[in-house]
């Protein structure tokens, strides 16, 4: 078994093992716009026949005050798995986030329903849970925001940050003065505080959303690009019709 970062080449393969193992698909040219824009975020697993068998496809998230890294999608095929793989892929792609783009955290969204995915994010990688974001999935699930920060782990591994000044900078701010404190208790007292906070970033991002139209999905949140890649993946009705439901 291999780990290494995915190529080009490699993207129509990784399409393929996410349609085996999730229901949430993208279209191809959503693996290339990753691939080309943050060609050292995304990772395979790969058999000794150089078979794709897992997989992480990541991106950052440049628009926010704080840009970020983000995981799109994570998937191991079902014969492959409790082998540590996606452990190894997440930390990979992690890696790369802090030692090519300098990220403080790394953000991503999963299904209340996914047990074996929340336990790996929350136990095992640390990330915590920062709001729940109703009916995320276009089957109407609810999904967890997750975040892990990087800071810290990065100092304990020895990774090397591009500007460690910045990197390191706001972490030490917020101890000396007291500010920015680690949310505490349970995710529920943490979402209710963030959507609190978002109240006004969300006002202003829906009137944003407003002037788009379907084929800026790219440049909107990650949100409406998945909702609006799956939905043209299975019949373009359906799109028309998540397309038309946005506009409103
Ligand atoms: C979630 C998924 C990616 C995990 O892949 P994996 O390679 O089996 O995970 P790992 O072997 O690295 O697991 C590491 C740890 O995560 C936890 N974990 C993984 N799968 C678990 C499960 N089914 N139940 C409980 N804990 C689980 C365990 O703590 C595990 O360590 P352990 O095996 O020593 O107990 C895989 O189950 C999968 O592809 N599922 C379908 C796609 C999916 O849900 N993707 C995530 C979308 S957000």
């Amino acid at each position: 078994m291999n780990i290494r970062c995915a190529k080009v080449s490699d993207l129509m393969n990784m399409q393929h093992c996410n349609l085996l193992c999730l229901p949430e698909n993208y279209q191809l040219k959503y693996y290339m716009y990753h691939g080309l824009s943050w060609p050292q975020l995304s990772y395979i697993a790969e058999d000794d026949n150089q078979r794709i068998v897992g997989y992480v496809l990541a991106k950052m998230e440049e628009d926010d005050d704080e840009p970020h890294g983000h995981i799109t999608s994570l998937a191991v095929q079902r014969e492959y798995r409790r082998l540590g793989l996606a452990q190894k892929l997440m930390n990979q792609t992690a890696r790369a986030m802090v030692e090519v783009h300098n990220c403080k955290y790394v953000s991503l969204h999963v299904r209340v329903s996914n047990r074996a995915a929340y336990h790996l994010y929350s136990v095992v990688l640390q990330f915590r849970t920062t709001e729940t974001e109703p009916k995320y999935y276009a089957d109407g699930e609810d999904a967890y925001a997750m975040r892990r920060d990087l800071v810290d782990w990065a100092r304990q591994y020895g990774y090397k940050p591009p500007h460690p000044e910045k990197f390191f900078a706001v972490e030490k701010k917020g101890r000396r003065q007291g500010k920015e404190k680690e949310p505490s208790g349970p995710p529920a007292v943490e979402a209710a505080r963030t959507a609190m906070e978002n109240l006004s970033v969300n006002a202003v991002a829906s009137s944003e959303n407003a002037k788009e139209t379907g084929d800026q999905a790219v440049e909107s949140t990650e949100k409406e690009v998945v909702k609006d890649d799956s939905a043209v993946n299975s019949d373009g009705q359906t799109a028309t019709k998540k397309k038309n439901r946005r506009k409103k």
